[in-house]
């Protein structure tokens, strides 16, 4: 039986893995969940898996939590530093899947216990890669990736043989803006940005990957979590997103994972780890696949990775700058008050106006990054 808390458990990764823990009775257990401010379900889901906390991030939703679980035996609790201190019960797994940095308290937090720490929040590793590793290596924590890309490269990532890998691939759908032009993109709305052909996720990572920006957070991901340089890892676009990853080694093999465009598949697979246990969602039928194709990214319609290779050679505060000024563009997007192209436009501003730093602790990086979404802020209102 392993103990499990989620971080963030009413979100797009946070359900599927409670789909994964309702079809493992016997082998789960939920000990705390955290949600930002849906009450209701965060409620309906401390009762159902009867988890001994919850918390809720919203500080002003405490009473409502409080009454709906009143007559369970369930302790709550709400506010920011409520979510780092319900990383502190004991649980042989975390899920870490709040989006964005807000999640960055909590998984150091997590992290300093030990442990499994399954990975879905990847904001946090991609600004702070370096402060996040550090922990990691002191605690002896073990940081299992939850992004089906870097979930698939994990599953043939030959520890031993590290040195004769010549490449991580990292494939990507090409979003639901894949084919479409300069003008029509400017166009863009947000449900049109969210609406992505293969996968069912949640609003910012939605149009993260409809901006490729996604592939962009993603390729600084593979960077710290498999100890590989900038030019060690590609990026493919792979429109039917049934190959989620591969690694080039030496003698010309390459070995990937396919799988259906299901997020339960890396979920179970790390909840899992490392025994193999039934996944609740879709299997792979590739008898109904006529075609897999691949294709270089467009980088003149999709500067985001290029964007991402840049960062990773200027160094951590460039990264940080990059995902604070996303995070910020994206939101004002998602509210109707910039247009899909403007993203670009605002990293790369926010890049061009932040001074570098060297970024030597966590109090550095939380400093940068608010500078990096203050000049955001600016740019938009
Ligand atoms: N969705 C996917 O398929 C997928 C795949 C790979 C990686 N990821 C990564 O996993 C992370 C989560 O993605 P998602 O799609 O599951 O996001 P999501 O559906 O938006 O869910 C986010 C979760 O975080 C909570 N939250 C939001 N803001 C918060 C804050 N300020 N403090 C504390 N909690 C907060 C939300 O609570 P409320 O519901 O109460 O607001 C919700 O539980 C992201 O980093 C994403 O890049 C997602």
């Amino acid at each position: 039986m392993r103990n499990v808390t989620i971080l963030g458990s009413t979100g797009s990764i946070g359900l599927n893995t409670l789909n994964v823990i309702e079809k493992h009775p016997d082998r789960f257990c939920v000990v705390a969940l955290t949600a930002y401010s849906n009450v209701d379900l965060l409620a309906q889901q401390a009762i159902k898996f009867k988890v001994k906390h919850a918390v809720i991030g919203d500080e002003a939703l405490y009473e409502d939590l409080k009454a709906a679980l009143s007559g369970h035996e369930i302790s709550c609790a709400a506010g920011e530093e409520a979510i780092v201190e319900a990383t502190r019960i004991p649980a042989d797994i975390t899920m870490a899947a709040i989006v964005g940095m807000a999640g960055l308290p909590s998984l150091m937090a997590a992290i300093e216990q030990g442990g499994f720490i399954a990975l879905a929040n990847k904001e946090p590793l991609v600004a702070a890669g370096a402060q996040v590793l550090e922990v990691v290596e002191r605690s002896g924590a073990t940081l299992l990736p939850v992004d089906s890309e870097h979930n698939a490269i994990f599953q043939v990532f030959e520890k031993d043989n590290a040195n004769a890998i010549e490449r991580l691939i990292l494939t990507a759908s090409g979003g639901p803006f894949r084919d479409w032009s300069f003008e029509e993109m400017e166009k863009a709305t947000p449900e049109q940005a969210v609406a992505h052909p293969n996968w069912t996720m949640g609003a910012k990572i939605s149009v993260d990957s409809a901006s490729m920006m996604n592939k962009a957070l993603e390729v600084i991901e593979a960077h710290y979590l498999f100890e590989m340089p900038a030019d060690k890892i590609e990026v493919l676009v792979h429109p039917q997103s049934v190959i989620h990853s591969m690694v080039e080694y030496n003698d010309g093999s390459v070995l990937s994972q396919m799988g259906a465009s299901d997020m339960c598949t890396p979920i179970t697979n790390i909840l899992g780890w490392p025994r193999r246990i039934a996944t609740p969602g879709e299997k792979l039928d590739l008898s109904k696949m006529s075609n897999l194709s691949f294709e270089q990214v467009d980088n003149a319609r999709f500067p985001s990775i290029q964007m991402a290779y840049d960062a990773l050679n200027s160094g951590q505060a460039a990264c940080v700058s990059m995902n604070a000024a996303n995070e910020i563009a994206v939101a004002a997007f998602l509210s109707h008050k910039i247009a899909f192209l403007d993203i670009y436009k605002i990293i790369r501003e926010v890049l061009d106006k932040q001074e570098t730093a060297p970024l030597k602790s966590l109090n550095d990086v939380f400093s940068y990054d608010k500078v990096a979404r203050d000049i955001a802020e600016s740019l938009i209102h």
